[in-house]
């Protein structure tokens, strides 16, 4: 059998063997009123004032909710939250901490999160959030924002359990001052920022027999089926090879997967303007290739795409909320293994731009494919700026852990917008020095560039350094290394299950929304 038959079979079973999207719960919206049964959820500020919801239901219910928390040594801190099943005629009541700081959206999708991440855990099948402050408009989608995002599971491996109870299905029912309001922010705009966190999760979450660059190709397509003012551009690997990528197709050389280039566009503000442009890493799995990872932690390397699943998820929350932006997402696609076509270490690699580098270990892969990435996208759409992000170094880990993100950038404006951005949208950036000795570190005795240092020192930076030195100096740009906040160790985060985490999607959705569109 020809071989593109061959490929178009197994597609079509790995197509069809696509397991459904993993189920969450509806949210819907309605009046503030306290229902007398059933499930509850409500805020408990610091110390547990006599306040609001909670204050009702305490006097109802003789004081239980008191005795309980104070017995349970819960005090209304920021994040906490007190299950308390059976409670006078309520099946559960859930009480949330929300501190005492100043509210805001953060705190709103921080709430929703807890909520939909108790709703995980509950088989009731209505769990209402009482929410009576009326001072943030449309609290109700910020609500439902997080319980969308922190009622995230990805269960499409496991055979449910005959005989135990259902847990996790049903509703939730946000009960604000203005459902009305909440409910249109809701369908159309934060519900689309959730489908593009749970894209970026799900294929995040797919193991890499699962999901490989046709796959992730497939995937895409499939999510933006429908979707107006999307143009979907894919480069299979003979495209690749005429156009000279031969950085990208290094990287894929030892897989049996061939690599693919994945280009969405989205026109949201004419033909005119210049697009933005988000370039991911990714790499569908990552063994290391020749200089071979060790076994301990390699299984994580299946979240070495999250930075394409990021770029393009963002993507997808852009269009589908009809932002007035112009986008390019880029998704460099590579399975990196070791086998007899595999690059080697030394191996010098001449790629599109026509600039040469060598291999200093096919570890460093990364840099790799989104070199060719970065040269295509400029050419082919000038952008006035480029993000790239990526799970990109070990290095950023040990750097800044698990709370921020690296944030390399040559442009002053760039960098303070998007470090605005993540404060707002919770997924935030600490930056770090892309320092101008670094291209010592870069010289090669043989090619233009080697690709990374071979020693210890600022590995993120040097990261960095060799991608920005794709970029044009007069375009803006900045780079994510997002290697510690892909994935979500234990403890989760309100908004952030443990596992993927989608991160990227809604600090660029925030940059977008505060500070690239017309207001
Ligand atoms: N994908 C890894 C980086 C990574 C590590 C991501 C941990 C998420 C968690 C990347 O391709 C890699 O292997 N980087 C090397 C680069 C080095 C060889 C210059 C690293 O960080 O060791
Ligand atoms: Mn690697
Ligand atoms: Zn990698």
């Amino acid at each position: 059998m020809p071989r593109f038959l061959c490929s178009l079979i197994a597609l079509l079973i790995a197509a069809l063997a696509w397991p459904a999207s993993a189920s969450q719960r509806a949210i819907s919206f309605d009046d503030h009123a306290i229902p007398d049964s059933g499930a509850v959820a409500l805020v408990v500020k610091k110390g547990l004032p006599a306040l609001g919801d909670y204050a009702t239901l305490d006097t109802a219910s003789d004081g239980a909710l008191t005795r309980a928390a104070k017995t349970a040594g819960f005090s209304g801190e920021l994040g906490s939250v007190l299950n308390l099943p059976g409670v006078g005629g309520y099946e559960q009541v859930l009480l949330i901490g929300i501190g005492d700081q100043p509210l805001s959206t953060r705190v709103l999708e921080d709430v929703g999160g807890l909520v939909g991440q108790a709703a995980v855990n509950s088989a009731a099948p209505r769990i209402e959030l009482l929410w009576p402050d009326a001072s943030i408009p449309a609290a109700g989608a910020h609500l439902a924002l997080g319980a969308a995002l922190g009622g995230y599971r990805f269960d499409q491996y496991r055979t449910p359990k005959p005989d135990a109870p259902v847990l996790g299905e049903g509703e939730i029912v946000i009960r604000v001052a203005d459902p009305r309001g909440s409910r249109t922010a809701w369908e159309n705009d934060w519900q689309h920022v959730a489908e593009g966190v749970r894209f970026a999760r799900d294929l995040s979450s797919e193991p890499g027999n699962a999901v490989y660059p046709e796959i992730f190709v497939e995937r895409a397509r499939a999510a933006f089926a429908g979707v107006a003012n999307v143009q979907i551009e894919v480069l299979d690997e003979i495209q690749l090879a005429s156009l000279g990528m031969r950085s990208l197709l290094a990287v894929g050389a030892g897989s049996q997967r061939p690599p693919r280039l994945f280009v969405a566009r989205y026109r949201g503000a004419g033909n005119d303007e210049a697009p933005f442009a988000f370039v991911g890493k990714g790499i569908t799995f990552d063994t290391g290739g020749i200089s071979l990872k060790d076994n301990e932690n390699m299984w994580r390397m299946k979240y070495d795409m999250s930075g394409a699943g990021s770029s393009v998820g963002a993507l997808l929350a852009l269009a589908k909320r009809q932002a007035k932006v112009n986008v390019v997402a880029v998704a460099a696609l590579a399975e990196n293994m070791p086998s007899g076509s595999a690059s080697r270490p030394g191996d010098v690699v001449r790629t599109a731009s026509g600039k040469t580098f060598e291999i200093m270990s096919t570890d460093a892969e990364g840099r790799m494919v989104l070199v060719d990435a970065l040269w295509f996208v400029q050419e082919r759409d000038r952008p006035r700026a480029i993000i790239d992000i990526a799970t990109l170094t070990g290095s950023q880990v040990t750097a800044v852990g698990d709370e921020y993100a690296g944030l390399f950038a040559r442009d002053e404006t760039l960098a303070s917008l998007l470090i605005d951005a993540g404060v707002a949208s919770g997924e935030e950036l600490w930056r770090l020095p892309l320092h101008d000795s670094y291209a010592k570190d870069l010289e090669s005795p043989i090619a233009d560039l080697r690709h990374s240092s071979g020693n210890r020192k600022a590995g993120a930076g040097v990261g960095a350094y060799f991608i920005g030195s794709w970029v044009a100096p007069e375009v803006p740009w900045a780079h994510l290394d997002i290697a510690s906040m892909a994935w979500r160790d234990d403890p989760a985060l309100p908004t952030v299950p443990v596992g993927a985490s989608g991160f990227g999607v809604r600090l660029f959705d925030r940059l977008v929304r505060d500070h690239l569109e017309p207001k």
